[in-house]
């Protein structure tokens, strides 16, 4: 088969993928209508093409945080991605220093960030936190990955409570009991004790900590999860450096607008004082346009990527929607 469009990777992966798997990769949240709307918000919405530009040469090469990379397009964060492909997040990292984009490292990684780093040394990397109810990891995780050469921290705010993914809980899958989380183990850490276990995520966690992880690290600051202009403003007002407009690719709250849809919203709110990227849906390039078009500095895949390394195809991927 070959393996033309992201629809492609995503019928493979498929095939190749465990049910359970699968459906815990592919699901929303309740009834799934955010999820949907993601990839339909695109279609309704149309390009307005200009020629005569002379477009000979083309140059996707942009910058996130003042970092360059080759393309507008990067790796969201997902969890568990040696569900997919045995050696996980260190393929991820290898494709996408070879793409030279963006890899934003889940807090859930099932390779230690030791791990990750050294298969890819070169390649940018930011890490994604869920804040966890425990301070003290929260600190020890933000400045290992700092130390480790991460470039920024990505706090995901959707999450207080994790939603409700109906095929899990029909497939009885165990999230906690299956947690591999080798992220928030050190590299000699391997035997991981149950009583370090840290609780899913600190449903406490309010716009008020963010001056307590400013206070503990240089790292610029990124909220992924924004849906709001209200959350727009809060985040400018609370000094961080980025905003990912997301939905959870639907996994979280369910009819909540679609992040193509929010993202003009967020755009005007901050009015160019700090980057926003967006991701949820994105699957063609004319996607990837459209965002841009609205404003986006850079998106953010998320399920193509888990597809890709289900079918083997690290580095490919990129240039499938890339081009
Ligand atoms: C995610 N997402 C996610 N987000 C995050 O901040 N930390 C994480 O660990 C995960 N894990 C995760 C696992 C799986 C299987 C999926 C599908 C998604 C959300 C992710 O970063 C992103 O917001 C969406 O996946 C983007 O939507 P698309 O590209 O999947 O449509």
């Amino acid at each position: 088969m070959s393996l033309v469009c992201l629809t492609d990777f995503q019928i493979l992966a498929q095939q190749k993928l465990a049910k359970t798997t699968w459906d815990f990769i592919e699901g929303g949240a309740d009834e799934e209508i955010t999820r949907d709307d993601n990839i339909t918000a695109f279609k309704r919405i149309c390009l307005r093409p200009r020629y005569l530009r002379g477009v000979s040469e083309v140059d996707t090469r942009t910058t996130v945080q003042g970092e360059e990379i080759s393309a507008p397009i990067g790796i969201a964060p997902t969890c568990f991605h040696c569900m997919t492909w045995p050696d996980g997040e260190m393929s991820t990292a290898r494709a996408a220093q070879a793409a030279n984009i963006c890899y934003i490292t889940s807090t859930y990684a099932s390779c230690t960030l030791e791990d990750i780093v050294a298969s890819a040394p070169r390649g940018l990397r930011w890490f994604q936190l869920y804040v966890q109810s425990d301070w003290e990891l929260n600190k020890q995780i933000v400045q290992r990955a700092e130390s480790l050469g991460f470039k920024a921290l990505v706090i995901t705010v959707d999450v207080p409570i994790v939603g409700k993914r109906r095929n899990d809980i029909r497939n009885e899958l165990d999230l906690k009991r299956n947690l591999m989380l080798k992220s928030l183990q050190s590299s000699e850490e391997k035997n991981f004790k149950p009583d370090k276990q840290p609780s899913f995520i600190n449903a406490s966690f309010c716009w008020n900590h963010l001056s307590w992880f400013q206070s503990i690290t240089q790292l610029p600051i990124i909220l992924k999860g924004i849906l709001t202009k209200e959350d727009a403003e809060l985040a400018v007002k609370h000094k961080v450096q980025g905003i990912i407009v997301s939905n959870h690719g639907g996994r979280q709250l369910d009819e909540v607008p679609a992040s193509i849809n929010a993202l003009m919203e967020v755009v005007t709110a901050v009015k160019g004082k700090i980057e926003v990227y967006m991701d949820g849906g994105v699957r063609t390039g004319n996607d990837v346009l459209k965002a841009l078009a609205l404003g986006a500095k850079c998106i953010f895949l998320g399920r193509p990527i888990l597809w890709g390394l289900a079918c083997k195809a690290a580095g490919r991927l990129v240039r499938s929607i890339g081009t």
